[in-house]
């Protein structure tokens, strides 16, 4: 054989090798018999600010709108929300959180000052929607809160005084204030984050700088009895890892429990966000889902810095924004950052989880960019209308994975899913024991033409069957609409094992949640 026909040889094998055909069993092991760490339940937290329309009008109609409300809040959103077992929602931002003062919303919503929201669009904040009102709606939830505090234009004393009037007891006089405004119980205020993305639209600091107000600021917030809050720190993005080294070098003998991370997954490396959320080609698909994986390395990276100044692991890598970021939809007022969300996103959230578990001994907190109307939302609403978008759909297929135990799976002979010089890996895949005993197992195919089969081992063990749901569509940018709400939804899926071995036939761009008969 001459080089010529050598290479072109090497070049056919590359291909079917790439496209799927002829090639080795795509497998996935599933050691079962080696816990891992638990999935906290956190990991599935989501992210409503005081943007655009995601509070109000999205979630907040106010106790006169003519929308079925409980005490305000749409009782059709809160109800679709609670099937997702949402665990913790931060709130108020974002950006906002460091020009929001909670004193503006408490009491009589009449009397509540309208500030500007000169972070997002300028709209009109009217502070109808303050600390009591939030605390009602995690309630509704059955969430916890993520309570994110003001550095950027607040106080020690205010943020010491907000602690304290929502987790105080007994006499104080902001514990009193809270009851009078028909609250007598304290809340619970899960985790605490001291200022937001402090490096830029939170004061434009630098890393030492913040270390120092962080200690400082720590030093007097105060939980009430009984309160474990959790503090956070605000940390870096992308792939700056100086934030998270420098804080963790800096940040010591006050109350510290985790440290924040921000990354947006753009359509693509130059992108950023001009390019839109639907009308897609194949380039921008699987540009959109590179740039997403790239969240294993940027915790990794991260999780290394940790591990050299907390070796015991006690500090929580909080992902407490994530998701994708398109151009703006046509005609949405600016600073809304309203985009439609299709199955791609339904895609980059299930990669995103199956990275969460896998870093799941340091990532214990996340909260997606944001629930509802914002960014990459659950859903979606216009008036009294709301629809549930494929990225609610992944959610609710994972719900089985909140406080599950991971167990280590590995994937063998796993194709490249190649488009021209852009390739990613073809399946992602994450297994976990849930709290009801069972095994799942998540597939997720990136690739938008071609099936993929998968041979499930369990080590030790073997798998008879599976029982579960496939969230897939015929065009990459399918979506739900208020006239087509179902467009993109989740259809059973079970497959049974024969001769010995089970097989899952993933359908192309499709995301698969199982749980398996041992
Ligand atoms: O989620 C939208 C914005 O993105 C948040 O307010 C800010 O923290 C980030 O830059």
């Amino acid at each position: 054989m001459n080089h010529l026909k050598i290479s072109t040889l090497a070049a056919c094998l590359t291909a079917a090798f790439a496209t799927g055909a002829g090639a080795a069993t795509l497998t996935a092991t599933i050691d079962a018999a080696r816990p891992g760490p638990v999935i906290s339940k956190y990991v599935y937290g989501q992210f409503a600010e005081h943007l655009g329309t995601g509070i109000y009008g999205g979630l907040w109609v106010g106790p006169d709108s003519k929308i079925p409300n409980t005490r305000g809040w749409r009782r059709d959103v809160v109800g679709a929300l609670k099937d997702l077992h949402v665990p913790l929602v931060r709130w108020p931002g974002g950006c906002f959180a460091d020009q929001y003062h909670w004193r503006d919303g408490i009491g009589p919503r009449a009397q509540r000052p309208v500030r500007i929201n000169t972070n997002w669009g300028g709209a009109d904040e009217t502070n109808a929607v303050g600390t009591d009102e939030f605390f009602d709606l995690v309630g509704q939830l059955g969430a916890e809160a993520y309570i994110n505090g003001n550095v950027g234009t607040g106080s020690v004393q205010e943020m010491s005084e907000w602690m304290d009037y929502m987790t105080a007891s007994g006499t104080t006089s902001l514990a009193q204030l809270r009851a009078r405004n028909g609250h007598p119980k304290p809340y619970k205020v899960a985790f605490f984050g001291i200022g937001n993305e402090a490096w830029g639209c939170g004061g434009n600091m630098r890393p030492e700088q913040y270390a120092d107000l962080y200690r400082h600021w720590s030093t007097f917030i105060h939980p009430g009895a009984g309160n474990d809050t959790k503090f956070i720190a605000s940390g870096g993005h992308d792939e700056d890892t100086t934030w998270t080294d420098k804080l963790g070098a800096n940040i010591y003998g006050v109350r510290f429990d985790g440290v924040s991370f921000h990354y947006y997954t753009s359509p693509g490396p130059d992108a950023n966000n001009h390019y839109g959320a639907i009308g897609f080609d194949e380039g921008r698909w699987i540009w959109t889902l590179k740039q997403t994986l790239r969240m294993d390395g940027f915790i990794a990276a991260n999780v290394a810095k940790l591990d050299q100044h907390d070796k015991d692991k006690r500090l929580t890598f909080a992902v407490d924004e994530w998701g994708t970021w398109y151009e703006a939809e046509e005609g949405s007022k600016p600073g809304f950052l309203v985009q439609q969300n299709s199955l791609r996103d339904a895609v980059v959230a299930a990669l995103n989880f199956n990275i969460f578990h896998a870093h799941a001994d340091r990532v214990r907190m996340t909260s997606i960019a944001q629930m509802v109307n914002v960014l990459q939302a659950m859903i979606r609403t216009d008036g009294a209308k709301m629809v549930l978008t494929p990225t609610y759909h992944a959610f609710k297929m994972y719900v089985p994975f909140q406080d599950a135990t991971s167990v280590p799976v590995s994937l063998g002979n796993n194709p490249e899913y190649r488009l021209g010089d852009v390739a990613i890996p073809a399946v992602s895949a994450s297994a976990a024991r849930a709290k009801d005993g069972k095994l799942y197992l998540a597939l997720v195919n990136t690739n938008p033409r071609e099936t993929a089969d998968v041979d499930v081992n369990v080590a030790g063990a073997g798998a008879k069957g599976a029982t579960g749901s496939v969230l897939t569509a015929p065009a990459m940018d399918a979506h739900n609409t208020y006239a087509a709400p179902d467009a993109v939804k989740p259809a059973p899926f079970t497959a049974q094992a024969a001769g010995g071995k089970l097989t899952l036939h993933l359908p192309a761009k499709s995301v698969v949640v199982v749980a398996l008969q041992e």
